[in-house]
């Protein structure tokens, strides 16, 4: 299938990669120059374990190109995808200019049937819009050819980003287009090989969908974080409470862990267009404005933990940092928990050192000179008076306690990510913080 996705980021990248890698004939279009220059010669512009070798296999074997010329990618497609930003405007609502400047580019161009795919996370309500504006373009210059537009909200996570969608645990069509729905179910079949996982549902489902599938994560976090507050208080034990109700079918193992707060460039944009759309509507969204609430405090816990060890006496002392990245396998600082941690530690005179096994470009571009970034975990722990995790990288999961004591002026440590035993730390000479542990 000739297939357009217009977007290179981390959705379209991957999905650009993934079509081509199952025999389709893909174009990746991008309006940044340098992003199309560096990808046109296999070079990924973000980390994404398994990527870089999709990326050259289907450049070389010439069913992936990338360019700017976005008219003839139209002209070409039978599929064309817009998997373009959709960042949050002031209000919190979605900004809606990229995903409509590619619709009109669309309706420009058109020539003849095509199937326009929105992937990026859209309000309800987009298909329509996108819809009108094609026609809209149409209509300006007389052209007459039919079109259908489909709500295919993306799921994949960061990090596992191939896997998810080589392998996805399910594919949401919104739509009503017979011959686009046949069109869509075909382009998926061969990553639905054992088990059909199609959900087709009408657009404006789809699209709540994918902002209702963030919000309820988003909200399992804040819940934990809540219940982790709970434990610090109360002297109980976030890890014990995690098991005690993951083992109840109704509530699930997964996504249970208490942390520096939700980051990321979907979870914080998603909730806060999602409460905007309630407003627009005349509802107020009590547990996800509460969700927000948590958050917001909990990206700030370890912080106040940090100043009540120095008795509020932050300036001229030395932190080092392990993680910088929202979560561990990508490079994404989009909302990271620890731009907001390092930016009070620096307001308050604190000199940081960071390390983060791939994020450290991504992390140069916020601060600049303004933190020491190294190379490696354990040199820039010497001369530091404490080490934060803000990362659950699996390099932080058992590293060499010994080194860590000897390099640091104090054994101590602020764990963001609960990454070891509280009990084997106080054992090993370690002054001790994590989240919801008393300690
Ligand atoms: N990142 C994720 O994990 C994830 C997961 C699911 C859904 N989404 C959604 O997918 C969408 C894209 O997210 P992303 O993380 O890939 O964003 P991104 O910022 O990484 O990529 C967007 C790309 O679109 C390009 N672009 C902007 N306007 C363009 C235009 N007119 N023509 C061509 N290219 C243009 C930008 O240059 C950029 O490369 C968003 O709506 C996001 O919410 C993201």
């Amino acid at each position: 299938m000739q297939v357009t996705v217009v977007g290179s980021g981390y959705v379209g990248l991957v999905a650009a990669t993934c079509f081509a890698e199952t025999g389709n004939d893909v174009v990746g279009v991008d309006i940044d120059k340098h992003k199309v220059d560096q990808l046109s010669k296999g070079i990924s512009i973000i980390y994404e374990p398994g990527l870089d070798e999709l990326l050259a296999r289907n450049i070389a074997e010439k069913r992936l190109r990338f360019t700017t010329d976005i008219k003839n990618a139209i002209l070409s497609a039978e599929v064309i995808f817009i998997a373009v930003g959709t960042p949050p405007g002031e209000d919190g609502s979605a900004d809606l200019q990229y995903v409509l400047g590619v619709a009109k580019q669309i309706g420009h161009h058109m020539n003849n049937y095509k199937v326009v795919v929105n992937k990026s996370t859209v309000p309800v309500g987009t298909a329509q819009t996108v819809q009108a504006t094609i026609q809209a373009e149409l209509d300006k210059r007389k052209a007459v050819t039919s079109f259908d537009v489909i709500s295919n909200p993306e799921f994949l996570k960061e990090g596992s980003a191939i896997d998810d969608f080589m392998k996805p645990d399910r594919i949401v069509i919104g739509g009503s287009s017979e011959k686009a729905l046949s069109l869509m179910k075909k382009l998926y079949a061969s990553f639905l090989r054992t088990d059909n996982r199609i959900y087709v549902m009408d657009n404006k489902s789809a699209e709540v969908t994918k902002y209702a599938a963030n919000a309820m994560l988003a909200t399992k976090i804040s819940f934990m974080n809540e219940m982790a507050a709970l434990c610090d208080k109360v002297g109980a034990n976030i890890d014990q409470v995690r098991f005690g109700i993951g083992s109840d079918d109704r509530i699930g193992k997964k996504f249970l862990f208490p942390g520096i707060g939700y980051g990321g460039s979907c979870f914080p944009k998603d909730v806060k267009a999602l409460v905007q759309t309630g407003h627009e509507n005349g509802l107020n969204m009590k547990i996800l404005e509460a969700v927000e609430d948590v958050n917001d405090r909990q990206k700030k816990v370890l912080f106040d933990r940090i100043q009540q060890h120095f008795n509020h006496k932050l300036s001229g002392k030395t932190i080092a940092v392990w993680g910088l990245a929202f979560k561990p396998r990508t490079d994404d600082m989009r909302e990271a928990p620890s731009i907001e941690m390092i930016n009070l530690l620096l307001e308050a005179g604190v000199s940081v050192k960071a390390y983060d096994p791939v994020a450290v470009d991504s992390a140069k571009r916020i601060w600049g000179n303004a933190v020491t970034f190294g190379e490696e975990p354990y040199g820039v722990l010497r001369g530091a008076d404490a080490l934060l995790i803000h990362t659950e990288w699996n390099e932080f999961r058992s590293p060499n306690f010994e080194t860590i004591k000897s390099s640091l002026n104090a054994p101590v440590i602020f764990d963001g990510r609960n990454l070891y035993d509280p009990v084997d730390m106080m054992e090993i000479g370690f002054t001790y913080r994590s989240i919801g542990r008393a300690s």
